[in-house]
């Protein structure tokens, strides 16, 4: 009895890390990592601290150097936790939503 808790026990958490290895193969959620860091500053459409998202420039050049440079100095903290990865997610995320 004790064994089979045991096996399903360790079935269930190997089901578990196996999920979480896939989620991370699709690569970045962007929307969390837009829910974390991004929107407490930046409505989608609503103005808040910083510009909305449909306001800002539509140069992806633009948006890419506010998020790997220290311009925007209310950004700083942000930016520095940001991948190369995340940039490019965010960016396209931005763009999406000022269609
Ligand atoms: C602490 C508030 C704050 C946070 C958090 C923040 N921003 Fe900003 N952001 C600003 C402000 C303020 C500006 C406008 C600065 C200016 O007008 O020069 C700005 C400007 C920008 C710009 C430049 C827009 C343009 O048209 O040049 C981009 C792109 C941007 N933010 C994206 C993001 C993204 C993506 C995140 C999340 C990873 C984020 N910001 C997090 C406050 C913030």
């Amino acid at each position: 009895m004790k064994h089979s808790i045991a096996i399903i026990l360790a079935a269930a958490f190997l089901g578990l890390t196996s999920q979480a290895a896939l989620a991370s193969d699709d690569g970045i959620d962007v929307e969390k990592l837009y829910s974390k860091n991004c929107k407490m500053c930046h409505g989608i459409d609503k103005k808040k601290t910083g510009p909305a998202f449909k306001d800002m420039s539509t140069d992806p050049a633009v948006l890419k150097s506010a998020l790997t440079t220290d311009r925007v100095k209310m950004m700083k903290g942000v930016v520095k936790k940001l991948s190369e990865a995340d940039v490019d997610a965010l960016v396209a995320y931005i763009q999406e939503n000022q269609k």
